[in-house]
């Protein structure tokens, strides 16, 4: 059973508002709370299309406690089910990703067989047990959908569809690429921040922190273009950027949209990224763990699964300057969240909602907020 709701006063009014309180960045109950009103219902992007191309081909996935799997069938359709076996719940696919060939998705302990519907097709010995009945049983299904390319899952069978809440955003990200859903993985890493995935969304969501804390970033975007806009459950941040800065160096003579940054967030914990410069985007998902930590994936997408010189320039960027201090500012932030001076603070928001101002902050609190209060 869940804890009950929580107790304490959140203003929906981001001028007025303060924080989410420190105990919801490390209690466990509180995090077990997120699992089940916020985790078992929302929708996780887990990988691309091309990510498995063939039929066979399948990728596995952890959503907290919940092994998932992803298999594109015979019929080239894409499918997913809950990765656990029903005879005695051993793991099915125990790689993160590889091909079936021809063969059922067998369980390594007893190999039981399901085939790509998720219906049981053998159990050995079966036909000796009284009563046992191998039509009744299959895999459970997980609700799938997929957006410019882009796998997601959610294990609520009766989860409203992805698209038509992100559909305004989808449109306008997309704009800026000729055809997503032919794109391939460049390159994919997935590190451990000792952090609440809420710590890492605050992060991600304000530029506050920009000019101290990011100085080749803040070189890089022209920050009088930068803008930080909040609508339903995705939000967008975004600005032109200069051909000469201390980040990395973009090629003279590209339009304002080829230079353009974006980072388009998806409720609860992901974003689409654009890399300034060039036609490569990466997909960001800090995926909660346990109450104090999250697996950051980072995985860069580009028309043909190369990075040009440009892209590698970006991701170089991403992996060595910016990502290394957003993780070590999440990570002494956590430490900070324990301290008995700390609860909760003013979000800094102001009435221009500049690109200083931490609407999208407050936006994501109260998102947090809807789910937890239901
Ligand atoms: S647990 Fe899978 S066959 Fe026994
Ligand atoms: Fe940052």
């Amino acid at each position: 059973m869940s804890d009950p709701q929580p107790n304490f006063e959140f203003s929906e009014v981001a001028e007025r508002a303060w924080t989410l309180p420190a105990f919801t960045y490390w209690k466990r109950s509180w995090f077990d709370r997120e699992r089940s009103e916020i985790f078992l219902s929302s929708w996780r992007c887990v990988g691309h299309v091309s990510e498995i191309p063939e039929p066979g081909d399948y990728l596995t996935h952890t959503l907290i406690d919940q092994p998932l799997l992803v298999v594109r069938d015979r019929q080239n359709e894409i499918k997913a089910f809950h990765n656990v076996c029903k005879h005695r719940a051993h793991l099915l696919l125990t790689e993160e990703r590889g091909n079936l060939g021809k063969s059922l998705i067998t369980c390594p302990y007893h190999a039981w067989a399901y085939d790509l519907n998720g219906a049981l097709r053998a159990a050995p010995n079966c036909e000796l047990v009284r009563g046992f009945a191998k039509n009744d049983i299959s895999l459970d299904t997980v609700k799938i959908e997929t957006i410019m390319g882009f796998i997601f899952l959610n294990l609520d069978i009766e989860a409203a569809p992805l698209g038509p809440q992100i559909s305004a955003g989808v449109d306008r990200f997309r704009a800026h690429f000729s055809d997503l859903e032919n794109y391939r993985l460049a390159s994919s890493t997935t590190f451990d921040i000792k952090g609440n995935w809420k710590n890492v969304g605050d992060n991600l969501l304000e530029c506050y922190h920009c000019h101290p804390a990011h100085k080749a970033f803040v070189d890089l975007v022209d920050m009088d273009t930068y803008i930080v806009e909040t609508t339903g459950t995705w939000s967008w941040q975004g600005g032109t950027t200069r051909p000469q800065n201390s980040a990395y160096r973009i090629p003279d003579g590209l339009s304002d949209q080829q230079r353009e940054f974006i980072t388009f967030y998806v409720w609860p914990d992901m974003a689409f990224v654009r890399f300034p410069g060039s036609d490569a985007m990466a997909v960001f998902v800090f995926e909660a763990v346990a109450p104090e930590l999250t697996h950051q994936r980072f995985a860069i997408y580009s028309p043909d699964g190369t990075l040009d010189d440009i892209g590698q320039s970006v991701a170089n960027y991403f992996s060595e300057v910016l990502g290394p201090e957003d993780v070590s500012l999440v990570e002494n932030v956590q430490k900070g969240l324990h301290s008995l001076s700390y609860d909760r603070g003013r979000f800094m928001v102001d009435a221009d909602r500049s690109y200083f101002s931490e609407h999208a902050v407050h936006h994501f609190h109260s998102l947090v907020m809807q789910h937890m209060r239901r």
